[in-house]
């Protein structure tokens, strides 16, 4: 199994200016995320708004640079890579956005969008181009009349399936979807979510697959983390997570979503309270306001993350809580 995408601890602070005469505050919006993602699989990273899932996309596909920590694409680190490698690892690592409408160009036709990729980064001739795209177009579900209509001719569907098609015309190793089906009808979602799913199994790409939502992600991601306010709370197979989450937000988030055959020996987890505010983030553990198993240690000491029942999991009472 050969992997695509290393994170190791990274982070991604913002400094916020609060005007003139105090000093700037710091959001930790990213607080030490590693991972490793294999080719052909999917890492599902799901949390409520702000927790910071735009954040470590934005980091992993070069967008922004981390504040701290280190980065691997295909085997080659980011930091201190040169010209020429740096073009490379951006070919290597496609996203997909959240809003497809704001990701391509209202004033190109949809073939010259996705043959654009191939014209900068390949030698193909414009008729070969062509034949690609056209490839590609029937692959996600496009007919060939669509290679001369503009992006507003689309539904919002069929514009998420253009948004796929080009960040897989190069085949790139890695793919980072933003909540690429929440601004989508639920009728449409689930296709959607199948043609992202068909191009892994061809392309083999290694897919960061980001939602609020943790059923959204269900049947797609092999591993699950779990974010609270820029920390991961809970990683590790997604089939471990989802038949017995460890890590109370887990539980409580599981439990926040419909499911058809509601399971009443489980009782139902509510989230109290809002996010806290990311410029004055709580003691020791960040959930401990909202978390009904809080005690005094929560309050004062950070849990690591760690090992259990073939997760990760950064609670100090998961044992107790889950015996
Ligand atoms: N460019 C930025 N400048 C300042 N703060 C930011 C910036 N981008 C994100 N943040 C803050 O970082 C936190 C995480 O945001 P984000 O990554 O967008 O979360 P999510 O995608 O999970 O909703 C939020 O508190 C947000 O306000
Ligand atoms: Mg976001």
């Amino acid at each position: 199994m050969s992997i695509v995408l290393t994170a190791r601890d990274l982070t991604r602070h913002y400094e916020i200016s609060r005007g003139l005469f105090k000093p700037a505050a710091l959001v930790r919006a990213l607080n030490g995320v590693s991972f490793d993602l294999a080719a052909g699989k999917t890492l599902a990273v799901v949390g409520e708004s702000g927790c910071g899932k735009s954040t470590l996309a934005r980091a992993l596909t070069l967008i922004e640079q981390p504040s701290s920590g280190s980065l691997q694409i295909a085997g080659q680190e980011v930091a201190g890579a040169d010209k020429a490698q740096r073009k490379q690892l951006r070919r290597d690592v496609q996203m997909v956005f959240q809003n497809p409408y704001a990701s391509l160009n209202p004033r190109q036709k949809i073939g010259d969008q996705l043959a654009e990729p191939l014209q900068i980064n390949t030698r193909l001739s414009r008729a070969e181009r062509r034949e690609r795209v056209q490839a590609m177009m029937q692959q996600v579900g496009l007919r060939p009349e669509h290679y001369q209509r503009y992006p507003h001719m689309f539904s919002g569907g069929q514009r998420q399936r253009i948004a796929l098609a080009r960040a897989m015309m190069l085949n790139p190793k890695v793919l980072v979807a933003d909540e690429p089906t929440s601004a989508l009808d639920v009728s449409i979602q689930a296709q959607v979510l199948n043609l992202f799913m068909d191009l892994q199994e061809q392309y083999e790409t290694g897919y960061v697959f980001i939602s609020h939502n943790l059923s959204v992600v269900r049947h797609v991601a092999d591993d699950v983390l779990v974010m609270y306010l820029g920390r991961p709370v809970e990683m590790g197979p997604s089939a471990e997570i989802y038949a017995r989450p460890l890590h109370p937000y887990t539980q409580a988030l599981l439990s926040a979503t419909p499911t058809l055959h509601p399971d009443p020996s489980k009782p139902k987890i509510k989230i109290v309270g809002e996010l806290p505010n990311p410029l004055a983030p709580p003691s020791g553990c960040a959930f401990h306001q909202r978390c009904p198993h809080a005690s005094a240690r929560c309050q004062q000491e950070v849990p690591p993350l760690r090992l259990l029942e073939a997760r990760q999991v950064a609670c100090h009472h998961a044992e107790a809580i889950n015996s």
